[in-house]
């Protein structure tokens, strides 16, 4: 067994209702949820992999592929596709070389998009990690992806 899940899983006991928080901490240590911490997750709790999926997939914060270090969330909600939010979308997209829903292949940036971020008023916006950038524009963006990150991508 992979020593990090070793590490994540000595603080349990393998009961079944421990499988969020485990699964949570697997999240953290590896950056998401692969397949072979799934196995040994499911074996640890006593549940079926069928039972551990179905948690996992229920959980818009479980992810089975790896994810960017970057984590870019245009807002796609109503007062920010009013004032543009699709070409913003777009514009990260031809920057950062990846489609909504995708990584780059450096695992730099993952690129995805949220119903509302609850700043509406600074229309158009995007988190990047844990900060928000408001009041978008196209220019706004190239900024935003430091032009070196951008060309290594
Ligand atoms: S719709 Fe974009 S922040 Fe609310």
């Amino acid at each position: 067994m992979e020593e990090r899940l070793e590490k994540v899983l000595s603080c349990y006991d393998g009961k079944p209702f421990e499988l969020i928080p485990i699964l949570q901490d697997i999240q953290h240590e590896f950056g998401y949820l692969p397949e072979p911490e799934m196995r040994e997750v499911a074996k640890f709790v006593g549940l079926p992999e069928s039972n551990v999926y179905g948690v996992a997939t229920f959980f818009e914060q479980f992810k089975f592929t790896p994810q960017g270090r970057n984590k870019v969330v245009v807002c796609r909600g109503t007062a920010c596709h009013v004032r543009g939010a699709k070409r913003i979308l777009e514009e990260f997209e031809e920057k950062l070389h990846i489609k909504e829903g995708e990584t780059s292949e450096d695992l730099e940036y993952s690129l995805g998009t949220a119903a509302c971020i609850g700043c509406c008023a600074l229309a158009p916006c995007v988190m990047i990690n844990d900060s928000v950038e408001a009041k978008l524009t196209l220019e706004k963006v190239s900024n935003l992806i430091s032009k070196e990150t951008a060309d290594d991508i």
